[in-house]
């Protein structure tokens, strides 16, 4: 078969990039190894910066987030004894939304349904080829067939795991592992908090966060290797009371059903050029941040904002400048939330070394207390502009 752009991995940088293509008149077909059940379920991130929002409604599909979602002015930073909320309006203007990546995914799932872009799920032995000069994809289908997708770009979508990131020859790999994950549940019960809430504490940091009025999604720090069965539902009740100041100042943490439970690793990687004769990698195909500052999903949005933009000049106008520039235009932000994310998880994360808690204490309470602080922490929590 031949398409104009073959997308490989139809996780949410895949399915946008098809989106917004389809929007420019560009035709791509998206390859994923998984079922479409597996890929819609997947739990994974749930805050929207204020510019992946925007992009989102320009493109049509903003109405679920604005109906559903729910807006978040800013976020608590605390530590024993002292809640601060950071207001992001009044900051920096600018705030940001709760709302699944999996109701992203919902969203682009039922939009390609009515612009009808080819998908293949639950595909493999995906390849890439002749990428300088006659780019195309191999792959056997899920009835066992193999296949051949000529394109005039591939563009890798397929996360930390797919083939094209090492398909980029003589690339340059940053590279940082850290010695915690995070244990994530998701509960039936509604928030303890209106915003989110982002404890240090000495046993360790803790996150509140949401899905929903009903749904609760949390985490705790633990150490790298814990088997999530290994905790049960009890002992994370009570370490999140602990870590997240149950009974301080009355505040209150209700427990409930929980309904997943996980351990997500935590690692900064970025890789560069983004880009290889035909072949261009977008979201975690190139980059990976820790959780914490909520960043890989919106990463993804901001990469493909550019891509699509880029890929659409190219095919459409014959005009390169855009996609000539594409790597160093997309590394531009992927630094900074590399950085911001570092710098959220390396302030938030204790280490056991008494030295470090007391810089970060210091640290906490100067962003807290400061408005300068307060800026920086809003102006990159709620993102900066798509094209930074
Ligand atoms: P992915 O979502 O990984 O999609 C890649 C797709 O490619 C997958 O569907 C995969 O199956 C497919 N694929 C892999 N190999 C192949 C192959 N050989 N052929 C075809 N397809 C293939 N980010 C935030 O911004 N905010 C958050 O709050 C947040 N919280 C998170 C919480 C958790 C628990 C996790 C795990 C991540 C979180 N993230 C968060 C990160 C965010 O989920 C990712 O950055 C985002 O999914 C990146 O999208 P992507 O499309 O680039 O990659
Ligand atoms: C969530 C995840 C994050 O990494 C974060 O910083 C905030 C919220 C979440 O899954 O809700």
């Amino acid at each position: 078969m031949r398409t104009q752009v073959a997308i490989i991995g139809a996780g949410p940088a895949g399915l946008l990039l098809s989106h917004l293509l389809a929007q420019g008149g560009v035709e791509s077909v998206v390859l994923e190894t998984r079922s479409e059940e597996y890929v819609a379920a997947r739990i994974r991130a749930g805050i929207l910066e204020h510019s992946s929002v925007e992009l989102l409604e320009s493109a049509g599909l903003g109405d679920r987030i604005r109906a559903e979602g729910d807006h978040h002015r800013g976020i608590y930073l605390q530590w024993p004894g002292e809640r601060h909320h950071l207001d992001f309006m009044d900051l920096a203007g600018r705030s940001v939304w709760v709302y699944g990546q999996t109701e992203v995914q919902k969203d682009l799932i039922k939009a390609r349904a009515a612009q009808g872009q080819e998908i293949h799920y639950e595909v493999q032995d995906v390849a890439l080829h002749d990428l300088e000069d006659r780019p195309f994809v191999t792959f056997t289908d899920k009835f066992g067939q193999s296949q051949r997708i000529d394109a005039e770009a591939i563009a890798g979508c397929d996360g930390s795991f797919g083939p094209s990131r090492n398909a980029v020859p003589a690339a340059e790999k940053y590279e940082k592992i850290y010695p915690y994950s995070w244990l994530g549940i998701l509960a039936d019960v509604a928030p303890s908090t209106d915003e989110l809430i982002y404890a240090w504490h000495p046993d360790g940091f803790a996150l509140h966060s949401m899905r929903s009025a009903t749904v609760s999604r949390l985490y705790l720090q633990v150490p790298n290797g814990t088997d999530p069965q290994s905790w049960s539902d009890d002992r994370i009740w009570d370490e999140l009371a602990t870590r997240l100041g149950h009974g301080q100042n009355g505040w209150k943490l209700t427990p409930g059903p929980i309904t997943d439970k996980s351990v997500l690793p935590m690692r900064s990687y970025v890789q560069t050029p983004m880009r290889h004769g035909s072949l261009f990698l977008a979201g975690d195909a190139a980059h990976i941040v820790p959780p914490t500052g909520a960043k890989g999903l919106n990463l993804a949005i901001a990469d493909v904002a550019l891509l699509s933009r880029a890929l659409v000049a190219q095919i459409r106008e014959r005009s390169s400048a855009l996609i000539d520039s594409y790597s160093e235009d997309a590394q531009r932000r992927v630094w900074r939330c590399t950085h911001f994310s570092w710098w959220m998880t390396t302030m938030l994360h204790t280490s056991g070394d008494p030295f470090d808690a007391q810089l970060q204490l210091s640290q906490l309470k100067w962003v807290a207390n400061s408005e300068a602080g307060a800026t920086g922490l809003a102006e990159n929590y709620a993102g900066l502009p798509i094209g930074y």
